[in-house]
């Protein structure tokens, strides 16, 4: 096991202001299809390197001091891919949680799912279950995978649920407001994202955490998920630095 915290504080404080670091930064890891076809590989190496690339996220997230890192695995809609591609990313998931977990776990880091597991596959998600239990009273970073993920699921679960819960009169009609309803999402006692980065140039949000990025700033950067690492993320933060943030507001100076 490896504790990686505070190694490189310092060598990536450089560019960027260490009091200001987002406290939730979500990633749309995209591009990893492209990636390998760039190099005449077949996707699946592509995915390969796209988990190493999460591996160095993860690592730098928390040296930074990020609290929640929220990740985009799969989507509702990644099920449309081809049998023999579900495959793989469903078994480089399981592979990713389970060689993790330790250094994870030994770096504090508390492991959440966001998404219906039910439909994964069972070793998938007793894999994910078993992080998830594992590392829950962990009080470092807060890493939500998204896996069977898809926002517009999301809401419908979450309305389904508060009108079952009104329905069994647990809770009150009229008590219903922004506030209760995020509490019925999956990110459930999350801030919302502060900075959303998608790899690869796409500019979409894909189904993805449609209520939770209200506000967020969005970064996307041209480069395939696999070739985005500690610098790219860096950079990623200084954007974000750059940015005013108005929540619809108007800037101080002008109040
Ligand atoms: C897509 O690139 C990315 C995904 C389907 C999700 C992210 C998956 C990984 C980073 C690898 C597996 C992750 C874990 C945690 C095991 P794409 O296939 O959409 O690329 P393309 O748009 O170039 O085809």
């Amino acid at each position: 096991m490896r504790i990686w915290k505070n190694n490189k504080k310092k060598e990536l404080s450089a560019d960027i202001d260490m009091n200001r670091i987002p406290t939730h930064i979500a990633i749309i890891m995209d591009g990893n299809g492209r990636w390998a076809a760039l190099r005449g590989m077949p996707r699946a190496v592509g995915h390969r390197a796209g988990v190493e690339a999460l591996r160095e996220i993860v690592r730098t997230c928390d040296a930074l001091g990020v609290k929640y890192l929220t990740v985009y695995a799969f989507s509702t809609e990644n099920w449309k891919r081809p049998q023999s591609e579900i495959g793989i990313l469903m078994s480089l998931l399981k592979e990713y949680v389970r060689k993790e977990l330790g250094d994870l776990h030994a770096n504090h880091v508390q492991i959440r799912v966001l998404g219906n597991i039910e439909q994964l596959p069972p070793d998938v998600r007793e894999a994910i279950l078993l992080a998830c239990e594992k590392t829950k009273d962990n009080t470092g970073l807060i890493f939500n995978l998204a896996v069977n993920y898809g926002g517009r699921a999301e809401l419908l679960h979450a309305v389904k649920s508060i009108v079952k819960d009104v329905q069994a009169g647990k809770l009150d009609e009229e008590k219903i407001n922004e506030e209760s309803f995020e509490n019925y999402l999956y990110t459930g006692g999350c801030p919302e994202p502060d900075l959303l980065i998608r790899t690869s140039g796409e500019m979409r949000i894909s189904n993805f955490l449609l209520w939770q990025v209200a506000y967020s700033e969005f970064v996307v950067v041209n480069e395939c998920w696999p070739d985005f690492n500690e610098k790219s993320l860096i950079e990623a933060v200084r954007i974000f630095q750059n940015r005013d943030r108005r929540f619809g507001g108007i800037k101080k100076v002008e109040e």
